[in-house]
């Protein structure tokens, strides 16, 4: 074997600097090794379009078999992104005997079992370093280094997208709406936004690390969701006041019996290190038996950051070849665990409420929560409107049952002296 050929599938962002990385590093890269990687083919959509990369002409290609079916391709790295022909361009490769390589978060959260068996089956590696964490080195991690631990809890903000607007809300004070806006305007936000701010990628992330930390296959439709979208500028300036951050963070838990799986936007005490992971930044904080609290932090994203995860992967398999050995991982899968519903779900719970400014209405609303076994920890009264006789009321409560919270709050709108249930926030303390 002279060299050891590479089938790149896309040429955006990420693929733009994977290129670059095997181009401009391809001496440091042949010296780890011992053998050298060659850019064999690139699949694009239209192999017409002006690229900020200077590339051979005959390289692209939008025959996707010009790349899969090259009997001289040794690894595919998938970097097109999305479901669709992402997973099947995988498959097929795999079938045809290539190791590949993906940054494909929704294939391997929705595939990444079915994948791993087939690969095994073709004796070929399948690894996916970059597809949650962008740079920060956390598939690896969760496979070897804390392979002799009992995992018991992730609290992860994967999504920085949504750590961005979160940051802006909280510290310039800007509503929803303009905080994406400013995103969209950095490049930080997709024009359809959907997949971050409704917490649907954070769900893929950490269906894809949860399976890892707890040996079990997660299915991503499983983890409960929840978006950022109805967050006001007011309940950042009211977390303050009693202490807290507002966070988007993926919360992974295992008990003997059951895993809590949620993505939702969470208080988190203002002094915790997640509560100080700012703009686009991720965290990722793990607890082991064996090593304590653990956090992982760094760039989630990014062309170069995750480039970095992507050639990690192409080193490996590479060095494998070069030395002869399997690239086939093996999958250890515990019994399936339960999932807990979310309604048995114990935490504190925020509550913004807007009543009509009158003696006897907190009365009012303590006795349905009362009635619903939710105690009170503290409750405040702000912004009156004379003009609309309103006020806020804002209600932080003891550890009470998710289910009866939301009976709870069903009676609380039903209630005269409430105009508006504006809005309930779970704490994590
Ligand atoms: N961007 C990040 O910071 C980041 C971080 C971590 C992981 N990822 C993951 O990396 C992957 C790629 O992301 P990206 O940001 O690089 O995407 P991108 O900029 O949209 O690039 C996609 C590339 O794939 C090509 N492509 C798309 N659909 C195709 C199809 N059906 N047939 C042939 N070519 C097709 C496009 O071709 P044209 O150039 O001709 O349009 C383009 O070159 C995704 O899975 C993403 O989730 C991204």
């Amino acid at each position: 074997m002279k060299n050891i050929n590479i089938g790149l599938l896309g040429l955006g962002t990420i693929g733009t600097g994977v290129a670059e990385v095997l181009l401009s590093k391809a001496g440091k890269l042949t010296g780890q090794i011992g053998i050298p990687l060659t850019l064999q083919r690139i699949l694009v959509r239209d192999a017409n379009k002006q690229r900020s990369i200077e590339l051979e002409p005959h390289i692209l290609t939008n025959h996707a078999e010009d790349v899969i079916n090259d009997p001289e391709v040794n690894i595919i790295i998938e970097v097109i992104g999305g479901e669709h022909p992402a997973l099947e361009y995988i498959k097929q490769a795999i079938r045809n005997g290539k190791h590949v390589v993906t940054a494909n978060k929704e294939v391997i959260a929705k595939h990444g079992y079915e994948l791993l068996s087939l690969a095994r089956k073709h004796d070929v590696g399948l690894r996916y370093e970059a597809s949650v964490g962008g740079g920060i080195p956390l598939i690896s991690p969760f496979q070897q280094d804390l392979a002799a631990n009992d995992i018991s809890a992730i609290y992860a903000i994967l999504n920085g997208t949504t750590n961005y607007i979160l940051t802006q809300m909280s510290q310039e004070g800007l509503d929803f709406a303009s905080a994406l806006k400013r995103a969209q305007e950095l490049g930080y936000a997709e024009a359809n936004p959907t997949n971050d701010i409704e917490g649907i990628d954070a769900a893929y992330k950490l269906a894809i690390l949860s399976g890892l930390a707890f040996h079990t296959n997660v299915n991503p439709g499983n983890i409960y969701r929840e978006g950022i979208s109805r967050l006001q500028a007011n309940d950042f300036r009211y977390a303050k006041e009693f202490g807290y951050a507002i966070k988007l963070l993926a919360i992974a838990k295992r008990d003997s019996e059951a895993i809590e799986l949620r993505a939702h936007p969470v208080f988190i005490p203002e002094n915790s290190q997640l509560a100080k992971v700012d703009d686009v930044y991720n965290a990722i904080q793990v607890e082991g038996n064996l090593t304590g609290k653990l956090i992982f932090y760094g760039q989630g994203a990014g062309a170069l950051p995750t480039s970095s995860a992507i050639m990690a992967d192409v080193l490996a398999i590479a060095r494998n070849i070069y030395h002869g050995r399997s690239n086939a991982s093996k999958i250890e899968l515990e019994q399936k665990l339960k999932i807990k519903p979310m309604a048995d779900l114990k935490i504190h719970y925020y509550f913004r409420l807007t009543v009509i400014d009158r003696p006897g209405v907190l009365s009012k609303i303590s006795t349905v929560l009362g009635n619903n076994s939710i105690g009170i920890s503290s409750v405040i009264q702000k912004e009156s409107n004379s003009k609309s006789q309103t006020a806020v009321l804002v209600i932080m409560t003891h550890i009470a049952e998710e289910k009866a919270v939301q009976r709870a709050l069903q009676e609380i709108k039903g209630l005269k002296v409430v105009k508006e249930v504006s809005n309930f926030i779970r704490v994590e303390e």
